[in-house]
């Protein structure tokens, strides 16, 4: 083994060099990614962030050089010179992106050894629990590489493109007080102040509120975010946002402004043209048409309202149902699916159960009738009525559930992802982006016996609702805004309340007292008697966001030291006990300590 030569200076990345190149004399350096021994010939596949390039040594050339290349092993980190040669058209190697070329070793320092990695670098099929306690060597992975690099491009995209409208990065404290973004929070306890915490942000929120009522107009910042809630492949407990607030705008300013940033981050990432203006559907139409505030648009199937139809039936379910103010919906399937197993067709009812409803009845159009479990409860005449409501024909399916609206809506939806899925209804080459706009203010929580707020309680509400607000707040709608990329939320914001007035009446609607109010959001109060400006603003999660443009399905890939479903990161195994002693001087007792941290 070497140490470093400090004379000799890297050309290059492996991945920088092809044909146009032939002839080249290259330093590089890197990773043994592979090796293959013919004997007189040994290949070497040298990796380094850019990708691979093959390294020959060829011991007819030099043989002292060749004895030295045969105690690579792979990942040992070396140094080679040599020039750069096109391979014969039978030695061409697709599986590489510099497959046309290879490096003809002229000089070789081994800078480091290692010792022989718990799985082959790029294995993917390696459980992920054993990658992500080495998370440093799957991180080795090109495309884990690129991935992470995207991250970087995606910000400094934002970055360019916010500079340019003015914006300031500010940051925010990360120990502060509780934000109502919903979640449970991250406590750090007090060490001077015995029995007191700090609250990880969920979000930069209220701060970022404050920035406004100080007069800086436009804020950004690519804000670290806490949140303790349940995990799923689109979450996780610490993630980023690309959060913003402007003042002096209405959501038509936001939203435009918003348009724009896409089409400068697509372009400067991706290479990609999206188009200027994207379609808006209120909370309202997205429930009705796909049974989704998020909604997929790549493809159609769209949710029909049958309840018209179903009106009075001899299927008590769905006259009942009427009667008692839910709605009958269903989905219609052109074709196709009559041939699917009927097994297939029995998982798709256990799909909208898990979301709450209490059956699937399905109805295969036939030329003259249908072909139905319900079908004995229906005359001709009903039948005819709900076939025709549902725009079915022969050979097509009729999926149809009877709830509550939303539960009716929210099953069919996850039924019309489902389907989509299954008959490879989805263009995975589209980007539809889309607003979902005038969201409810607040949503009824059983659990707690009061409204809560759908976004957070400083979101306006529609100046043609504020009426409403004392009377009926369960139809109040906000000036809130979801920006959706093919079915995921990619961010969300609204504009805020800045009067008083109105602050103390959602709060009332909130059931939360003055008191409790000043206590809990009191600075931000008392700053809306000096002069708030209208204002407004959005935020992004960002590791969703690359998720989505690098067409990965995990949020974890984005993220280059991410946690596992149970919050807990495999790698150096936080969360862990602490020293008793550490307590003590937090004032902190510990009544239990689980182990269940390593369940993923
Ligand atoms: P919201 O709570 O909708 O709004 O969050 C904004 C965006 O952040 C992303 N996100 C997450 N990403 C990964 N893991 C999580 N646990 C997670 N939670 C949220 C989503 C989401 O769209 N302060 C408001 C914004 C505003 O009103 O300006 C807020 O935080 O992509
Ligand atoms: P049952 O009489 O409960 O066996 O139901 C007859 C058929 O109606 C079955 O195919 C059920 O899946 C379906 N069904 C039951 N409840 C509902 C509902 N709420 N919405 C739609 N279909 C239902």
């Amino acid at each position: 083994m070497n140490e470093y030569p400090d004379t000799w200076k890297r050309t290059g990345l492996c991945a920088g060099y092809g044909l146009k190149d032939a002839g080249a004399q290259v330093t590089l350096m890197g990773w043994v990614h592979r090796r293959r021994d013919l004997g007189s010939l040994l290949f070497v596949w040298l990796r380094d962030r850019s990708g691979i390039i093959q390294v020959v040594f060829d011991q007819s050339r030099d043989a002292a050089l060749f004895a030295q290349a045969e105690s690579l092993r792979g990942e040992f980190v070396i140094a080679v010179r040599g020039q750069v040669a096109a391979r014969s058209a039978e030695n061409v190697n697709a599986e590489l992106a510099t497959g046309a070329v290879e490096v003809i070793a002229r000089e070789l320092v081994t800078l480091n050894e290692s010792e022989t990695p718990p799985f082959t670098i790029g294995d993917e099929k390696v459980a992920e629990a054993l990658r992500l306690r080495y998370r440093y060597l799957d991180l080795r992975r090109p495309e884990l590489q690129s991935l992470i690099a995207m991250k970087h491009a995606v910000t400094r995209a934002v970055r360019e493109f916010l500079d340019g409208e003015g914006f300031l990065d500010i940051e925010t404290p990360i120990l502060t007080r509780r934000t109502p973004e919903g979640a449970r929070d991250y406590l750090v306890p007090s060490r001077v102040h015995p029995g007191s915490f700090y609250a990880l942000p969920q979000s930069p929120q209220l701060f970022k509120q404050l920035l406004m009522v100080a007069g800086f107009d436009r804020y950004y910042q690519i804000a670290k975010c806490f949140r303790d809630e349940d995990l799923r492949a689109d979450r996780q407990p610490e993630f980023t946002q690309i959060d913003m607030e402007l003042s002096f705008v209405g959501e038509d300013d936001v939203m435009a402004l918003n348009e724009s940033l896409l089409r400068h981050v697509f372009r400067a990432v991706l290479g990609r043209e999206i188009s200027e203006r994207f379609p808006r559907l209120t909370y309202e139409q997205a429930m009705a048409r796909y049974g989704s505030d998020k909604p997929d648009t790549r493809f159609g199937l769209e949710l029909i309202d049958m309840s018209k139809a179903a009106a009075g039936c001899g299927f008590r379910v769905f006259a009942d149902t009427i009667e008692k103010g839910g709605a009958v919906c269903a989905l219609t399937v052109p074709g196709a699916l009559a041939s699917f197993p009927r097994r297939q067709i029995d998982e798709l009812g256990e799909i909208v159960r898990t979301y709450g409803a209490h059956g699937l009845a399905t109805l295969i159009v036939e030329e003259g009738g249908v072909r139905s479990p319900i079908a004995k409860f229906l005359t001709a005449d009903e039948t005819a009525r709900i076939v025709a409501a549902c725009r079915a024909s022969a050979g097509d399916t009729v999926f149809i559930v009877a709830d509550e609206r939303r539960v009716a809506q929210t099953a069919l939806g996850q039924l019309r992802l489902e389907l989509g899925r299954r008959l490879n209804l989805i263009d995975p080459g589209r980007l539809d982006f889309l607003w979902v706009t005038h969201f409810p203010m607040f949503e009824y929580s059983a659990e707690e016996g009061r409204y809560v707020a759908m976004h957070h309680p400083f979101t306006a509400p529609l100046d043609e609702d504020m009426p409403l607000l004392a009377s009926e707040p369960g139809r109040v709608r906000a000036k809130a805004y979801d920006i959706v990329l093919n079915g995921s939320e990619i961010g969300g914001g609204s504009i805020r309340i800045h009067r008083r007035d109105v602050q103390q009446r959602v709060f009332e609607t909130l059931g939360i007292g003055e008191r409790e109010a000043m206590e809990r959001f009191g600075f931000l109060l008392t700053a809306f008697r000096y002069g708030a400006p209208p204002h407004g603003g959005l935020a992004y999660g960002l590791d969703r966001l690359v998720m989505l443009m690098s067409g990965r399905d995990s949020i974890r890939d984005a993220i280059a030291f991410p946690k596992v479903q149970s919050a807990s990161c495999l790698m150096t195994d936080a969360p862990g006990p602490v020293d008793p002693r550490q307590l003590a001087e937090l004032s902190i007792a510990a009544v239990a300590q689980g182990d269940a941290k390593h369940d993923e």
